[in-house]
């Protein structure tokens, strides 16, 4: 058996708790201690690789066909269900993104442009002068409704009106990091009714898939054809057996959407507005470029921009939403960075050390959105959305909203900053976002 590099030397138990709660310091201080390459254990099982050499992922995404990664992900399967895309492997997955894709990519994708920009006029238009919102409770209302429209298809009526605010509730529930643990221990996940945080996942959970399937069953006797939502389009798709999806499969598969874009986006704008507001200097070059736009510009046009992009791209790199990326499993044994590891070895490759090197990236604690006009980074250099088969699959859904947010929220508005302190990183789930959510006021309208 071929050993695994620099184990960590704690018990599994206490790296588990400092992985929950602080899963960025608990990155710096090993590699600190070991560099590129560490091993963590989180259970009593198995160790996780965790790797930050960009030579050492390139190889890991080039090699992508002799790792599994949905068995990786099995934490999520509370959540998102067992047949999510992130927990499928082999000809399952590769069928099921095949017919997941073509919404979230290409000419689909503009059709989307406008009402992402009404969606935003329509939260934004509820700010007062003087009063203060919390930007990530904020961009999270646009980030659901842009899901709840584009992918479930709803935009009103009473299953609407119930489902907003259960879904949020529902995500809501993981806000801290004492309650994202219940994820990651299964002795916290016992349903003794509502009175127990896991309980209550639970309940709200079933309420959601209940109000989900109806919609579905209204589809099937009422018919969907004309209708362009994801929701709709997986419906209608067959496989090469001629096989729908069955109830199951598309209710997981729009709760997995659910989970992984809408949170991600929402914390990810969060950061961008507290980075745009801390730097006055970004904030007027930025406003200069879209000013450079005239009057109405289309949404496509504003998604060209080349600073507004690079503002995006440095928000991406410095607050990555995942610590790290899926774990990728080794099917057969697998030579990585010159060394052999068997089969079943587990690597984690972590998006924060490899955006935060100063080789790659210097004075990397500054947001310097300029350093992507500069310079092209490699695939294992730069991957907030992660890599090779499994790369995100609404990475350009995200990219597109995340600009026209901005744009439609900075060239009508301006907005300053309620506090000037520096604002830290919380878990949140399996993802980490601003502690308070950075609380901002509308100063006026530009
Ligand atoms: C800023 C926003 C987002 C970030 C930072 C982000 C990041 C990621 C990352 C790091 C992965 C893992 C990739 C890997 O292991 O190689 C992933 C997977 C995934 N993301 Fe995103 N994501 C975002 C938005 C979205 C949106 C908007 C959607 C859907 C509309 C989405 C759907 C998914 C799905 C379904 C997967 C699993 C893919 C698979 O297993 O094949 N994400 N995302």
């Amino acid at each position: 058996m071929s050993q695994l590099p620099n184990c960590i030397t704690s018990p599994h138990w206490w790296q588990l708790i400092n992985w929950i709660a602080d899963p960025l310091g608990f990155q710096d201080k090993y590699s600190r201690m070991y560099g590129d390459m560490f091993t963590m254990r989180l259970n009593k099982v198995s160790g996780y690789v965790v790797i930050s050499n960009p030579q050492a992922i390139q190889e890991i995404f080039s090699q992508d066909s002799k790792f599994e990664m949905g068995r990786g992900n099995y934490l999520a399967e509370p959540l998102v269900g067992r047949n999510s895309l992130m927990l499928l492997d082999g000809d399952r997955h590769r069928r099921e993104r095949k017919l997941l894709m073509p919404p979230f990519h290409g000419e689909r994708l503009q059709t989307y442009a406008e009402q992402i920009c009404q969606i935003t006029q329509q939260v934004a238009s509820q700010w007062q002068v003087g009063q203060s919102f919390v930007a990530r409770t904020a961009m999270q209302k646009i980030s659901l409704e842009v899901i709840l429209q584009i992918v479930f298809g709803l935009s009103e009526g009473e299953r609407y009106e119930q489902l907003k605010p259960l879904l949020t509730s529902w995500i809501n529930l993981l806000d801290s990091p004492l309650r994202s643990s219940m994820l990651f221990m299964k002795v916290l996940q016992q349903d003794w009714g509502k009175w127990t945080p896991w309980g209550q996942m639970k309940q709200q959970q079933r309420q959601v898939h209940q109000l989900l399937q109806s919609e579905i069953e209204e589809r099937r006797t009422q018919g969907s054809e004309a209708r362009t939502d994801v929701l709709s389009l997986m419906m209608a798709a067959r496989d090469e057996q001629g096989q729908a999806m069955t109830d199951e499969e598309l209710k997981d598969e729009l709760l997995t959407i659910l989970f992984a874009g809408h949170e991600t986006t929402a914390t990810t704008l969060a950061w961008a507005f507290y980075q745009i507001h801390q730097r006055p200097e970004v904030r007027e070059k930025l406003l200069a470029e879209l000013d450079s736009l005239g009057e109405n510009p289309a949404p496509m046009e504003i998604s060209q921009l080349s600073y507004l992009s690079a503002i995006c791209q440095e928000t991406l790199r410095m607050y990555p939403v995942l610590p790290v990326i899926f774990p990728r499993i080794a099917k057969s044994p697998v030579k990585v960075a010159g060394q052999m590891f068997d089969a079943g070895t587990t690597f984690m490759l972590t998006i924060y050390l490899v955006h935060y090197r100063e080789d790659l990236y210097p004075n990397a604690h500054h947001f310097e959105p300029e350093r992507f006009l500069k310079r092209q980074y490699s695939a294992a250099e730069y991957f907030p959305f992660g890599g090779g088969s499994r790369r995100c699959l609404g990475y350009a859904l995200a990219l597109l909203e995340m600009k026209l947010v901005l744009a439609t929220v900075l060239s009508q508005y301006r907005l300053a900053l309620v506090e000037d302190k520096p604002v830290k990183l919380q878990r949140r789930g399996f993802t980490l976002a601003p502690q308070g959510g950075v609380p901002m006021i509308m100063t006026g309208k530009r």
